[in-house]
């Protein structure tokens, strides 16, 4: 087992954390180098081990129809583009669910002390068994400009808890996660660092910028728990 089965053994805990995410403009809290170093090399080499295999490619290019079928001035709107390589969790029948489990992967985004995390910077109560999902960001990757409003699905219409784990490699140069606060896309927050824990309530406007290597083999994989609001 790579991972701690406990989240609370993976991180440094901040002293103080910052007023809850329920009733507040911002939506977002981060906190930058949370991981615990020795947890960040063997999760970085186990994930680079044992999930690339499972990845896989998104890309999701814009619609040159999206400027050239315009009628109107100023009428301009930009569905999401994106392009990394992911791979989600959430059967335990798949071959990558099982590699997940096999570096304790699934034991340490699904324990106690991640959702008690969550639970406390949110200021919400959050159901059981979250969505998992894994991404490897490349020099280049990005996801452009989106909101995760998922109003077709009654339990996420009003919205849902997503804590996120960054681990950057030392290849990594710089990328920021960009976010809209009080009706205005001007919140940035600086990924591209070693490691990393964001909680957040979605929706809201949001984008990640195009990661900038120091060479080819930088990577940032991230560790996405998504939960039901109770
Ligand atoms: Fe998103």
């Amino acid at each position: 087992m790579t991972f701690p089965n406990e989240f609370r053994d993976a991180v440094r805990m901040p002293r103080e954390l910052p007023k809850p995410i329920r009733g507040d403009t911002d939506r977002l809290r981060w906190f930058a180098r949370t991981l615990r170093p020795e947890v960040r090399k063997a999760g970085l080499a186990a994930l680079e081990r044992t999930m690339t295999p499972y990845l896989r490619a998104v890309r999701t290019r814009v619609d040159p129809e999206t400027i050239h079928g315009m009628t109107a001035n100023y009428s301009e709107t930009l569905p999401k583009s994106l392009h990394n390589n992911t791979v989600m969790l959430n059967n335990a029948r798949t071959a990558a669910y099982r590699a997940a489990q096999s570096i304790g992967l699934v034991e340490f985004l699904t324990s106690g002390s991640l959702k008690e995390f969550a639970e406390t910077v949110s200021g919400f109560s959050l159901e059981q068994g979250p969505g998992l999902q894994v991404i490897c960001y490349k020099p280049g990757d990005y996801v452009g400009p989106h909101n995760d409003h998922h109003p077709e699905e009654a339990h996420l219409r009003d919205g849902y808890v997503d804590l996120q784990i960054t681990l950057c490699n030392d290849h990594v140069e710089r990328q920021y996660l960009l976010y809209e606060r009080d009706g205005f896309f001007n919140q940035q927050v600086n990924i591209g660092i070693p490691s990393g824990v964001s909680v957040s309530m979605l929706p809201f406007w949001h984008q990640v910028t195009p990661m900038v290597g120091k060479n080819e083999n930088a990577r940032r994989w991230l560790l996405l728990v998504s939960f039901v609001i109770r």
